[in-house]
This record gives structure tokens, C-alpha cells and sequence, in this order.
């Protein structure tokens, strides 16, 4: 049994955020997920874009990492990734997924459930161009959750990409691209003080937006 330190079991935090009044809640979650997301860029959180991402396995067994959002649209969420990694196998199988981010400096939880989908080649090449060159020659010299014998095997993998392509422009990999997360579900949590915390939950049925608000 996990033994449960007395220092661990006294971390605690008593949240004083102002919350979620329902007076000030959009129809669309999307308006609110974008504004507590700009507070998040504008308040020093660290990696604010930084979500953890869960997927299920071949067996149904759950599995989560973080991945960086990289671009928000009226209804989905977008990140990029090795679509032959663990994740790739694993939304290959099943693309229902959830996010979760959690912009502690703000008290504040966001909870995403939806499909993820691959976009066009064309939109991956876009964003890979604009990518750090060392990033992009990681792209090519890692195949992301495949074993490696050594740190060193890594690093000559990359040096030998870097000197083929020699100062020429690289390509994106086939293997590697983004996929939006189309959101069918959403939740925003805000740390009142005494656990009564605010959790306001969005569902999209037939295209339209409904709420309702959870207890702690
Ligand atoms: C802060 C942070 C940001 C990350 N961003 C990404 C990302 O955008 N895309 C990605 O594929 N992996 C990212 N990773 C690495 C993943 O967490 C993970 O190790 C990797 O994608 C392999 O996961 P998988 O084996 O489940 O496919 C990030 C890790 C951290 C800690």
C-alpha cells in the first residue's frame, strides 16, 4: 500500500479565485476557454499551452503525457506529434481523447473530451517550416517511443540528418503532423475558498452549446 507522508498530506492550498458566476458565462465555452488562456500568456504560467493528453490503448487501458497546444479554432484544439508514437498507434485505434490543463497560478482547471482528427499535409508542412531547425531534424531522427539502444545512437542519428541535408531546406516527415481535437465537451474549474469550488460543464449536442454547473 502507497504510504501517505504527513508532509504530502498537508500540502494544501485555500483557493480565493472569484469563480465562475453564472451571470458572466458565454453560450460558447470556446469564448471562455480563449480568454482564461489569454490570462494564462499574460500571467507567467509556466508553459501555459503545456496539456496533458489522454488517450486509451488496444486493451482500453489509459494512457497520458503532456503535448504543447499550438492553435485554437471556434471548436478545436490543435497539437502536433509522431503519428507513429505510442499516441499515433493508440488515436489510430481510438480517436475519442481528453486534455486537461492546469494554470495553477490562476487557480484554474480546463477539462477537454473530443475526437481527434489528422490535418492536411499541407497545414503540417506550414507549421513545420516555422519550426527551430534542431526541431526539425529531431522530427526526422527520432521515432518517437520506439526503443533506442543509447543516448549516443540518438545523437548520431541526428548528426547524420543534419549533415545530409547540409544547409538545404528540410522536409517534413511523412510521418510526423498535427491533428485538431474537434471538442464535444468541456469543463472549466475555478479553486473557491473552503473546496467549494466552481465547475461549470459545456456539452455539444446537434451543434448547439448546453451548460451546467457540477458540484465540487
Ligand atoms: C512540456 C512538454 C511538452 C511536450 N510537448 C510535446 C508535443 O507537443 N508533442 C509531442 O509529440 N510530444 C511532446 N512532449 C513529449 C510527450 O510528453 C511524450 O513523451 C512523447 O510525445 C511520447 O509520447 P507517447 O509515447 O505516448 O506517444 C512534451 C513533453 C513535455 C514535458
Amino acid at each position: 500500500m502507497a504510504e501517505i507522508t504527513p508532509e504530502i498530506a498537508s500540502l494544501r492550498r485555500n483557493y480565493t479565485d472569484t469563480g465562475l458566476p453564472d451571470n458572466l458565462l458565454p453560450g460558447d465555452p470556446f469564448l471562455l476557454f480563449k480568454r482564461w488562456f489569454d490570462e494564462a500568456l499574460s500571467s507567467g504560467v509556466l508553459e501555459p499551452n503545456a496539456m496533458t493528453l489522454a488517450t486509451s490503448d488496444s486493451n482500453t487501458l489509459p494512457n497520458a503525457r503532456t503535448v504543447l497546444m499550438k492553435g485554437i479554432n471556434e471548436s478545436s484544439i490543435r497539437f502536433f506529434s509522431n503519428y507513429e508514437s505510442q499516441k499515433g498507434a493508440e488515436i489510430q485505434h481510438n480517436s475519442n481523447v481528453a486534455c486537461v490543463f492546469w494554470w495553477g497560478e490562476l487557480e484554474r482547471q480546463v477539462r477537454l473530451r473530443g475526437l481527434a482528427k489528422k490535418i492536411s499535409e499541407q497545414e503540417s508542412e506550414n507549421y513545420f517550416k516555422s519550426r527551430p531547425r534542431d526541431s526539425q531534424i529531431g522530427a526526422w531522427a527520432s521515432r518517437q517511443s520506439s526503443p533506442i539502444k543509447n543516448r549516443e545512437e540518438l545523437e548520431k542519428l541526428f548528426s547524420e540528418i543534419r549533415d545530409s541535408y547540409n544547409g538545404r531546406d528540410i522536409p517534413k516527415p511523412p510521418f510526423w503532423g498535427g491533428y485538431d481535437i474537434e471538442v464535444h465537451q468541456i469543463e472549466f474549474w475555478a479553486g473557491r475558498p473552503g473546496r467549494l469550488h466552481d465547475r461549470i460543464l459545456y456539452e455539444k449536442r446537434h451543434q448547439t452549446w448546453s451548460r451546467k454547473r457540477l458540484m465540487p
